[in-house]
């Protein structure tokens, strides 16, 4: 098991990470979730022994790996937010450079090589150098490099950011199979939380250097059970009609993109015909009009009064 412990950062005048707790046991995926500027990074970069923490510790199976980095960095493998890949070369030679600077024995690695193209989908493009890769496949070559040592644990860096759906899929499906396979234990980090939702039982909210929600996913909207969101469309934006909703002391987290509002209330509540008469006043159609249970991204909306993503 990895457990951190009162982990923090303190940059000049940053504090990057403040006070932050949680463990990953193996075989489990855990999901890292947080916005832009979070901390997640330089939580993974002090896990990953690349940064030393101003304060807390990390323990391996209860032992602090601050002065024994070694042991971690075996069994962990760290697919970093930034792609780190050689353009000029294939797949496969990148695949060997970073297995041969980890100086694994050659038919070890040659072997290796092979698994791993195959798990990351990537064995048909033998002759394909990197830098004609799509966005998508880089991304997976990226976690590939990280699975050359056959990782106990694998940090995973906002892994599917800036790709197209397809190799999204692909790279949530590898991380399940990584799991359910070779019994992988998985720190996902990322801002999507369907990602999260989708991958992760256990998760961590992260804002602002703080864990500021943590446990399984159902615990975690339980804060919220009492709380249904309503999304409505309108044919048009009206700014009077969002000022109406703000005002409205039975609705919270009024949200409004364009001609699009989102909205809590309280479960059971008849709130329709004042939806309505809202409408009626400020000449305004409804197009859609939804009730959902709440989401993480409510969960954030509600801890924080921001969305994860603006
Ligand atoms: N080397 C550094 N020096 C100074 N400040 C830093 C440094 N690295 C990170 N920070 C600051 O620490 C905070 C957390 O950054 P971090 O990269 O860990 O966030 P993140 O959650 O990974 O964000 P993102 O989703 O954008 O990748 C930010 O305010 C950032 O500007
Ligand atoms: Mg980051």
């Amino acid at each position: 098991m990895i457990e951190v412990v009162n982990l923090s950062k303190k940059f000049k005048r940053t504090t990057a990470v403040d006070q932050v707790n949680f463990y990953i046991e193996p075989g489990e995926i855990v999901g890292l979730l947080g916005p832009n500027g979070a901390g997640k990074s330089t939580t993974i970069a002090m896990l990953s022994t690349l940064i030393s923490p101003s304060e807390g510790d990390i323990f391996l199976d209860q032992k602090s790996i601050i002065k024994n980095p070694s042991e971690l960095r075996n069994i962990l493998g760290v697919v970093p937010q930034e792609i780190a890949l050689y353009e000029e070369l294939t797949a496969k030679e990148n695949l060997q450079f970073f297995g041969s600077i980890q100086k694994m024995p050659k038919t070890l690695l040659s072997k290796r090589i092979e698994t791993v193209l195959e798990q990351i989908g990537l064995q048909d493009e033998p002759k394909k150098l990197v830098k004609h890769y799509s966005g998508g496949m880089k991304r997976r070559l990226n976690i590939g490099v990280a699975l050359l040592h056959e990782p106990k644990y694998l940090i995973m860096d906002e892994p599917t950011v800036g790709i197209d759906p397809q190799s999204r899929n692909h790279i949530l499906e590898t991380v399940k199979a990584l799991n359910e396979q070779s019994n992988m234990a998985i720190l996902y980090t990322s801002h999507y939380m369907e990602e999260v939702e989708f991958l992760c039982n256990r998760i961590y909210i992260m804002d602002k250097g703080r864990i500021i929600a943590s446990g399984r996913k159902e615990e975690i909207k339980s804060v919220l059970s009492s709380e249904n969101t309503v999304h409505v469309k309108l044919e048009k934006h009206s700014k009077g009609f969002i000022n109406d909703l703000i005002t409205q002391p039975t609705l919270s987290n009024v949200i409004a993109k364009e001609a699009e509002v989102t909205f809590s209330v309280a479960k059971g509540s008849n709130f329709l015909p004042m939806l309505l008469s809202l409408c009626e006043k400020n000449n305004i159609i409804l197009t859609s009009f939804q009730v959902e249970e709440p989401t993480l991204e409510d969960v954030f909306l509600h801890l924080t009064g921001r969305a994860l993503r603006n």
